[in-house]
């Protein structure tokens, strides 16, 4: 079975990943393979990012692994706050990330918005020669002009995905997986883990 280290030191997404991927892989965390480093995040893209963190384990501990980065992009604002996601208004606090996104989104009549989550998967290839991959999730919706529900985290009070007329935050955590960006990317990843053979 191939051993896989998701290159996260977030217990929420474990458990979300852990739970899609299945018992074909054996999921190996940080901790179990004695990483406390802070990883890298500076490239400036949501894309870089990823491939940044999955590197960093791939050459520190040469183990195949996988990171994942996520943000929300919203059209009116050329992309912002996107890889600046967590900590847009200079902290990581949610309701003040929120707060920003709100007033600067003010009186615009453009709400449109998605989030993206990019996985990097590097893999222990022939001759240690690792092999990179990139999968991409997206989904569309609107960013709300108040936040609603209690649930999720981040953005998810004020994101309404297309076609729904609840926030992420008002979804139960299952709903909402069953359809977020991290959830399409995952699955890009396990169809292609999944086609190679060991
Ligand atoms: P990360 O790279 O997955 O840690 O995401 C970076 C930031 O994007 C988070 O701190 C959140 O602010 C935002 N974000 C990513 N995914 C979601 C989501 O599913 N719901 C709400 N906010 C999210």
């Amino acid at each position: 079975m191939i051993e896989l280290c998701f290159a996260t030191n977030n217990q929420h997404k474990l458990n979300e990943v852990s739970h899609q991927l299945g018992n074909s892989f054996v999921l190996k965390t940080l901790r179990d393979i004695g990483c406390t480093d802070e990883l890298p995040e500076t490239s400036g893209t949501i894309t870089g990012n990823s491939g940044q963190k999955a590197n960093y384990i791939w050459t520190r501990f040469g183990i195949s692994c996988f990171a994942d980065d996520s943000g929300l992009e919203v059209e009116a604002l050329g992309g912002e706050p996107g890889v600046d996601s967590a900590h847009y208004s200079g902290s990581r606090d949610a309701q003040k990330n929120m707060e920003k996104l709100l007033e600067k989104l003010a009186g615009n009549s453009n709400r449109k918005a998605q989030f993206v989550t990019v996985f990097t998967l590097v893999l222990h290839g022939r001759d240690a020669v690792p092999v990179t991959h990139q999968f991409e999730g997206r989904i569309a919706g609107q960013i709300l002009t108040e936040p609603r529900g209690s649930g999720g985290f981040g953005y998810d009070p004020v994101f309404q995905p297309d076609g729904h007329n609840r926030t992420f935050a008002e979804m139960s955590e299952e709903e909402k997986n069953g359809m977020s960006h991290r959830s399409r990317a995952l699955a890009k990843m396990i169809a292609y883990l999944e086609k190679q053979a060991y």
